[in-house]
């Protein structure tokens, strides 16, 4: 059975609950993080602390936890359940605070209302290798979002129609376009490769500053791929070599369809390639202990 943590306690999942009465439930009021564990070693734990903080501090709710706190109940929780061969498993950490619960259902913040922690584990189910290879494909959607896409909330109707938008188009994702540029896709982050150039937009309220997006700029200024933080614009995203979405989940996917049309040659590209060696390399070093 799967254990979730739940306000201070271990318990089976299918015994967690809430009540109605929790605004995460009545106002999606609330922010979370997904966190990958390679072997049973948290990946990038540090940034997706920071970044819960920044989160936390934007909806103006305290963190509830300290950084060391953070990591001694995730770590437990990944213990707790690691299958028969826990060095070789994939598991994501998904965790969400909300405000709470509140008895009286009223938009302000409530007085004394103690926020909710959840922490539960899943195994990645990583795409089929078939499919990474060859490539997916993605649609652009104007980007329906409110102007706080920085902020990690659980607040996700508009990301969940914009995915089934794309599903049913059948793509894998949509990227999401607003007064001309791409931004980010509904759940993951945008690259280019342009003139042999990798380029990502700039952090900005306009997208969630990936973990993953951050690391892909660290491995390509540490090993001399050119790069920039840059804006996007759909015709030149239309002209792209090469087009990346990134995710904790799905790690660096090539586009090699984009609406009706293929991505250059309408195969994964070589900075793909290279990028793609770069990060499993790192991905091998954190499970051996190596990086972190
Ligand atoms: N989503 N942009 C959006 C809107 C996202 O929801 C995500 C991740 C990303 C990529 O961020 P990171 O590299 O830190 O995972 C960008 C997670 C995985 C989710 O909602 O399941």
């Amino acid at each position: 059975v799967s254990i979730v943590y739940l306000n201070g306690r271990f318990e089976p999942l299918e015994e967690a609950r809430i009540s109605v009465m929790d605004r995460g439930f009545l106002f999606g009021d609330g922010v979370y993080e997904v966190i990958p564990a390679y072997g049973g070693r948290l990946f990038r734990l540090g940034p997706h602390l920071q970044r819960l903080q920044n989160s936390l501090d934007a909806i103006r709710l305290i963190n509830p936890l300290a950084t060391e706190q953070w990591r001694e109940i995730l770590e437990t929780l990944l213990q707790r359940n690691a299958g028969a061969q826990p060095e070789t498993e994939d598991q994501a950490v998904y965790l969400q605070v909300t405000r709470g619960v509140a008895m009286k259902r009223d938009h302000r913040f409530p007085e004394d209302s103690a926020p909710t922690v959840l922490a539960m584990t899943h195994p990645i189910l990583s795409l089929d290798p078939d499919t990474r290879a060859r490539g997916v494909r993605a649609i652009t959607l104007p980007d329906s979002r409110w102007q706080h896409c920085h902020v990690k909330a659980i607040t996700l109707l508009a990301n969940v129609l914009l995915r089934q938008e794309a599903v049913d188009a059948e793509a894998v994702e949509a990227i999401l376009v607003k007064d001309g540029l791409a931004n980010e896709g509904a759940a993951s982050n945008l690259f280019m490769v342009k003139q042999d150039v990798l380029i990502t937009p700039p952090k900005s309220p306009r997208l969630l500053p990936g973990i993953t997006r951050d690391l892909v700029l660290d491995l390509a200024r540490e090993n001399g791929i050119p790069c920039r933080e840059d804006e996007i614009s759909l015709d030149e995203l239309r002209q792209a070599e090469e087009i990346w979405l990134t995710s904790s989940t799905r790690e660096i996917l090539p586009v090699t369809e984009l609406d009706e049309s293929s991505v250059g040659t309408g195969r994964p590209g070589p900075v793909w390639n290279r990028m793609t060696a770069l990060y499993q390399a790192y991905k091998e070093a954190v499970r051996d202990g190596r990086a972190a």
